[in-house]
């Protein structure tokens, strides 16, 4: 495995959840794998969970893990090509790129959408340039269209909870005070129809994704005639895909309380956190047994340590 973008990156679903399985029962059993190698993670944005369950998904594979966080710890880079830098940026992404790439032999790397131009965005121009110039297998810590860590983890957490052996699974909006990119919803659209389950989206008129996402896509415009027989709710706030980075509506009956719960088979709720309490999710159903957000997010770890295990391992071939 050389790349990690999407989920026809990781190839046959069932062989992955059986290898998180065994990752995850027993993480300190490739240690000898990474001995001597370095994974750098690049961090243009934020993050808590990415750069946490990175670092240890690589600890527990015996590799060296160096986090750098882009306009904190380094210069400022320039990204477009072809401009004059007379402004504040010092160095270009076109010689930074394989500078790090010579220190490590993986790397991460999380750069948001700008929703400055919807092309510029969906064409991955920055992960984009760091497979084309590092020279190092890449992996996306979410990328500007795609969270494929989080969508894995996911994958992995219904597979922990399903009760039945083809569950209803529910993606919502639900409102934000911010516009939030499509990777997360995107990632997990793209994994859920590539699963074994019933894929439903609900959403208000004008938030469907991209038109290669809803392909194939059950979407339901009634969010109660969605949650109705649920498995799981997967809430979810993002900004407009048709017209681009827009906030069009944060209309609160969108919110995922008690009662919308109560419309569901008992459904186990799922969130990527960060979460903004009583706008997605109200602290009620949060708070509640069927919320599942923290071993979720404790997946990350073994979704991140079964890419980087496959890449350590097509490394030594
Ligand atoms: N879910 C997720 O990616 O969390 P962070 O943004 O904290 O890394």
């Amino acid at each position: 495995m050389n790349r990690f973008l999407t989920v026809g990156d990781i190839g046959d679903l069932d062989q992955a959840l059986r290898e998180a399985k065994e990752v995850k029962a027993n993480p300190f059993k490739w240690q000898d794998l990474g001995r001597n190698k370095t994974i750098i993670l690049v961090f243009f944005n934020s993050s808590l969970r990415t750069r946490l369950s990175s670092q240890k998904a690589a600890q527990n594979l015996g590799m060296n893990a160096i986090v750098l966080n882009i306009d904190k710890d380094s210069w400022k880079l320039e990204t477009e090509m072809g401009v004059v830098m007379d402004g504040d940026k010092s160095e270009h992404l076109r010689e930074a790129i394989p500078v790090i790439g010579s220190y490590c032999d993986i790397i991460g790397v999380r750069s948001f959408a700008r929703f400055e131009s919807r092309e510029f965005d969906y064409q991955e121009t920055i992960i984009n340039q760091f497979i084309q110039y590092s020279g190092r297998p890449v992996i996306s810590l979410e990328s500007a269209t795609r969270h494929p860590c989080q969508a894995f983890a996911d994958l992995i957490t219904i597979d922990e909870y399903k009760t039945v052996k083809r569950p209803k699974v529910v993606l919502t909006w639900a409102p934000h005070p911010r516009a939030l990119p499509q990777a997360v919803p995107n990632s997990f659209a793209e994994w859920m129809k590539a699963a074994d389950v019933d894929f439903v989206i609900t959403c208000p008129e004008g938030y469907d994704l991209a038109p290669d996402i809803m392909e194939g896509v059950h979407l339901e415009r009634d969010q109660k005639k969605a949650f109705e027989g649920a498995d799981f709710i997967y809430a979810k706030n993002w900004a407009s895909f048709e017209q681009y980075g827009q906030i069009l509506s944060k209309d609160m009956s969108w919110t995922v309380d008690a009662e919308h719960m109560s419309w569901t088979n008992n459904a186990k709720f799922m969130h990527c956190l960060p979460v903004r309490r009583n706008m997605i999710v109200s602290d009620e159903v949060i708070d509640s047994p069927n919320s599942i957000v923290i071993p979720e997010a404790a997946n990350r770890v073994v979704s991140a340590q079964v890419v980087m295990k496959r890449m350590l391992e097509s490394l030594k071939k």
